[in-house]
């Protein structure tokens, strides 16, 4: 019963980093037309919650274990309610939605997955980057440090980190100093630029550029351990723009695509 279409289904929803105009269309749309809103209180806009219609029972998600959370929302279909479980970014990345569909499933609930902008795509845009570049870098990972929660044993940053390429590290703001030893020993140089976005989108978004070598100083300078964006690699170089070497083969005038045909050099 994937994401099938069923009257009993719940809409698992991405709320996007924290703008309320950040969520898709479709998104707000549910959100306004449900009769039940469970939302996660730590991490999603009030504002956008708000915008609930009129009457909606609306429920914080921080405070209830996994079980509980669920039962509401069981009852309130049950009850023949519409049902909106509103995630931050998106729901699909660290949204800790598989277990909450596992449960729904065995209920003999439906779901459908409404997709939000990830705070990795926030931040990107915060600091106007473009996270793969031509002839640099054309793979971007998302990831987490390892900390309370383990990483599988082939997923350790300092492995991944080897293919030199974006990283995306969620849920690592308190563990910046093993980051920073991973990628060192991963053979990062210590210049190696690094863009922090603390609560991308929201009116008090910090933005820190710096390198690998003072991120740590950085980061404690700042106050940063929460909510942040740890986006490292050479794709976050400020100085990007000058370098003529990184440029796509999609708008270069000697190139022949489907929609265009390649100017030969005379
Ligand atoms: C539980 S995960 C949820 C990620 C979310 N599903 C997403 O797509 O952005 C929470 C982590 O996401 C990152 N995060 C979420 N919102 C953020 C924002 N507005 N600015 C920066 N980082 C954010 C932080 O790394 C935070 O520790």
């Amino acid at each position: 019963m994937d994401a099938e279409q069923t009257t009993r289904k719940i809409y698992i929803i991405g709320a996007g980093p924290g703008d309320p105009d950040l969520i898709t269309v479709k998104g707000l749309r549910l959100l306004q037309e449900a009769d039940v809103v469970l939302y996660t209180d730590s991490l999603v806009n009030e504002d956008l919650i708000a915008k609930a219609k009129p009457g909606a029972e609306i429920l914080k998600s921080a405070g209830m274990d996994l079980k509980e959370m669920v039962e509401i929302m069981v009852d309130r279909v049950r009850q023949g309610k519409m049902v909106a479980r509103v995630h931050t970014g998106d729901p699909a990345v660290f949204g800790a939605i598989m277990e909450q569909i596992a449960l729904l499933k065995k209920a003999g609930i439906g779901y459908e997955v409404i997709p939000g902008v990830s705070s990795v795509f926030a931040a990107a845009a915060a600091i106007g980057a473009e996270l793969t570049i031509p002839e640099l870098t054309q793979t971007l990972i998302l990831t987490r440090a390892e900390g309370r929660t383990p990483v599988p044993e082939l997923e350790k940053l300092k492995d991944l980190a080897a293919h030199h390429c974006t990283l995306a590290l969620f849920l690592s703001a308190t563990l910046v100093k093993k980051v920073v030893n991973d990628l060192l020993e991963a053979g990062w140089s210590e210049n190696t630029p690094v863009a922090v976005v603390q609560r991308a989108t929201w009116p008090d978004q910090l933005i820190i550029r710096t390198t690998i070598s003072q991120l740590d100083q950085e980061m404690r300078a700042n106050g940063i351990r929460s909510h942040a964006m740890i986006l490292a690699g050479w794709a976050l170089d400020p100085d990007i723009h000058s370098n003529e070497e990184y440029r796509s083969k999609l708008y270069d005038k000697e190139f022949t695509h489907r929609f265009r045909r390649g100017v030969k050099p005379s």
